[in-house]
């Protein structure tokens, strides 16, 4: 069953991952189940291998669903196509951890936020400009922020760069995968402030994964917590990736 008027809604998620010279997988989440209103912010808390980035990446279409469905805006996206995920990816967007990777060195900060309104809007490129310099503004990063590059930024400007690209094409979901657990402390704070503000202003929900109880506190009116999946006799030993 779905829950009536969700934007998200997740029903008895399961992920397997496959595991190098075993037969049994191994279960990263197991029969979890969750739903976001619009507008409003789902705190993911639980303690490291829980299962929360492969939450955000079944999501994502980024993990191997083994059971269960993702619905979004009323769309079984669980196995969505990727000319699907496309056309998903305007209103689902996310932010991840690490500013220092997300972001493509070789790209100017113009260049990456005008790439979804190409892609999407296929805006002539003075609009895309104009579009571009509203934003930096929104998320307080100077204007000649878009002929620089992300090397020249600090971590918590990085993330208000990651965070102004998420937005570009004003989404209804952002999934935030510890958008501040990389930050110094007085960053971290700045940056929280920052998404509950972009919040207000847009009514964009949030899934916000966090370790980090204060933090989901602060920034969530919901709370799920994830108990790692049940230790059977196949799963007492973790598996290294592969
Ligand atoms: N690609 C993968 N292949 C195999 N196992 C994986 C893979 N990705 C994650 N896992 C395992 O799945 C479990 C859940 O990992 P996940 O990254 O979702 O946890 P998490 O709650 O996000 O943890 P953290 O708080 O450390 O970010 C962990 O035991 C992890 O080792
Ligand atoms: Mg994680």
């Amino acid at each position: 069953m779905t829950t009536v008027g969700a934007l998200l809604d997740v029903r008895d998620l399961t992920v397997d991952y496959p595991v190098r010279h075993a037969r049994t997988p191994y279960r990263a989440v197991d029969s979890v189940s969750l739903s976001i209103a619009p507008g409003e912010t789902l705190g993911l808390v639980g303690e490291s291998g829980s299962g929360k980035s492969t939450i955000c990446l079944s999501i994502l279409g980024l993990a191997p669903v083994t059971a269960g469905t993702i619905t979004f805006a009323g769309q079984d996206i669980t196995r969505a196509t990727r000319a699907q995920r496309r056309t998903i990816g305007k209103d689902l967007q996310v932010v991840f951890q690490d500013p220092y990777s997300s972001l493509n060195p070789a790209r100017t900060v113009g260049q990456a936020l005008s790439e979804p309104l190409e892609v999407h809007e296929k805006l002539p490129a003075a609009q895309r400009r104009d579009r571009v310099a509203q934003m930096l503004e929104r998320v307080g990063l100077p204007p000649d922020a878009a002929s620089r590059y992300p090397a020249g930024f600090s971590g918590g400007q990085r993330q208000r760069i990651a965070i102004a690209r998420a937005l570009m094409l004003s989404p209804r979901l952002v999934i935030c995968d510890e958008p501040v657990s990389a930050l110094d402390l007085s960053v971290q704070a700045q940056i929280l402030n920052l998404l509950a503000d972009l919040q207000r202003d847009l009514s964009v929900a949030y899934l916000f994964v966090s370790h980090d109880q204060a933090v989901v506190t602060y920034m969530a009116s919901r709370i799920k917590v994830l108990t790692p999946p049940s230790e059977g006799p196949d799963h007492e030993k973790k598996p290294d990736h592969n």
